[in-house]
C-alpha cells in the first residue's frame, strides 16, 4: 500500500475515531497499591524521596486503605516496618508481627479490598538482606524455611495472596507446599519471578528501611543485562506453582514483559518501582513534565507491553484520572 492509498492520518482525525481504534485499555481493575505499615500509633511519615507515600501506623493504613477501596482499586500490597529487627527476621513470621496485625485490621475494617503481602526477610533482618546470612552471603535453602513460615503466618492472619520478592531459588515451591499442608491450597502466589538487581529500588529502601548493611543483592537478584535468563526464572516459578508472575522494575524492562507475555499465558504483573515514581514526581514538581500525561502514558506502555496487573504508587491518582 503506497501513498496516497494509505493515509495513516485518516483514522486519527477525530477523537471518536481514535477511541474506536485504540488498541490498549487501562482499567482501575488493573491496579495494585503498595503500602508501608509501621509499628506504633499516630505515625504518618512521608518518604522524602516519594512525595505522597507514607510510612503509617495501622489506624492510618486502614483509613487510606478505605480510600483505595472506594476508588475501585482491587488490592493493596503490604510491606511492614517492624519494631525490632534481628539476624533471622523474627518479626516476619511472628503471629503478632507488624504485618500480621495490619492484615487483621484490614480484613476486619476494609472488607472488599484484597490484601496481598510482600514475603521477604529484608525489612525484618538487622543486616537488611533478603535471607539468612552464612559465610558472608545469603544462604538459599535455610532461607526457604523462613519464607514459608512467613507466608503461612500472613495467610493465617488473613492475607488473600502472598507475593515472594526474595529471589531465593525454590521459594515458590516451598511456600506452595507449606500453604497446601496447612489447608491453604486456595491462596494464590504472585511471584516476583523476574526481579533485577536495580538502582531503581533506592527510594523504597528508605521507605521500608531495608538497605543492606553490607554488600548488595547481586548474588540473588538478576543481572540487568540478562534477557534469556528471565524466561528460565519465570518458567521455574510457574513449575513450582506461581499463579501470577511479575517483572520488576517496570519501564526499563518492557522488553522482558513482552517476552514473558509471548511465552506464558499466566496473568502477568509489572512493578512500577519506587525510583520510577520518584523520577516522575521530581520532574513534575519542577514543572518539567505533565504528571498526569506522563503517568497515564507509562501505564498504557505497561499494558501495551503485555501486563495485566500494574503495581504502582500512582494507583490512587490513576484511578481518579480514569474516573474523570
Ligand atoms: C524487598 C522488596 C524490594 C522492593 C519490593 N520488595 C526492594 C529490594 O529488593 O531491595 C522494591 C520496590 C520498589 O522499589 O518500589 N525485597
Ligand atoms: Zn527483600
Amino acid at each position: 500500500m503506497f501513498f496516497p492509498q494509505f493515509r495513516a492520518r485518516r483514522i486519527r482525525g477525530s477523537a471518536t475515531f481514535r477511541r474506536m481504534v485504540s488498541e490498549t485499555t487501562l482499567s482501575v481493575n488493573d491496579l495494585i497499591y503498595p503500602m508501608f505499615s509501621a509499628f506504633g500509633t499516630g505515625i504518618k511519615k512521608e518518604i522524602s524521596s516519594m512525595p505522597g507515600i507514607y510510612q503509617q501506623s495501622i489506624e492510618n493504613i486502614v483509613a487510606e486503605a478505605k480510600e483505595v477501596r472506594d476508588l475501585g482499586i482491587p488490592a493493596v500490597l503490604l510491606f511492614g516496618i517492624p519494631e525490632c529487627k534481628d539476624a533471622v527476621g523474627s518479626d516476619a513470621y511472628s503471629d503478632t508481627g507488624i504485618i500480621q496485625e495490619t492484615i487483621r485490621a484490614l480484613k476486619k475494617e476494609v472488607p472488599g479490598l484484597a490484601v496481598i503481602t510482600d514475603v521477604c526477610m529484608c525489612e525484618y533482618t538487622d543486616h537488611g538482606h533478603c535471607g539468612i546470612i552464612k559465610n558472608g552471603d545469603v544462604d538459599n535453602d535455610s532461607t526457604l524455611d523462613l519464607l514459608a513460615r512467613e507466608a503461612l503466618s500472613h495467610v493465617q492472619a488473613g492475607a488473600d495472596m502472598v507475593a515472594p520478592s526474595d529471589m531465593m531459588d525454590g521459594r515458590v515451591g516451598a511456600i506452595r507446599d507449606t500453604l497446601d499442608e496447612h489447608g491453604y491450597d486456595a491462596i494464590p502466589i504472585m511471584s516476583y519471578a523476574v526481579k533485577y538487581a536495580s538502582g531503581y529500588y533506592g527510594p523504597f529502601r528508605e521507605a521500608a528501611e531495608s538497605t543492606p548493611q553490607f554488600g548488595d543483592r547481586r548474588s540473588y537478584q538478576m543481572d540487568p543485562a540478562n534477557r534469556r535468563e528471565a524466561l528460565r526464572e519465570a518458567a521455574s516459578d510457574i513449575d513450582e506453582g506461581a499463579d501470577i508472575i511479575m517483572v520488576k522494575p517496570g519501564l526499563p524492562y518492557l522488553d522482558i514483559l513482552r517476552d514473558l507475555r509471548n511465552e506464558f499465558d499466566l496473568p502477568l504483573a509489572v512493578y512500577n518501582v519506587s525510583g520510577e515514581y520518584s523520577m516522575v514526581k521530581g520532574a513534575a514538581e519542577r514543572g518539567w513534565i505533565d504528571e498526569e500525561r506522563v503517568v497515564m502514558e507509562t501505564m498504557t506502555a505497561f499494558k501495551r507491553a503485555g501486563a495485566d496487573i500494574i503495581i504502582t504508587y500512582h494507583a490512587k491518582d490513576v484511578a481518579r484520572w480514569l474516573a474523570k
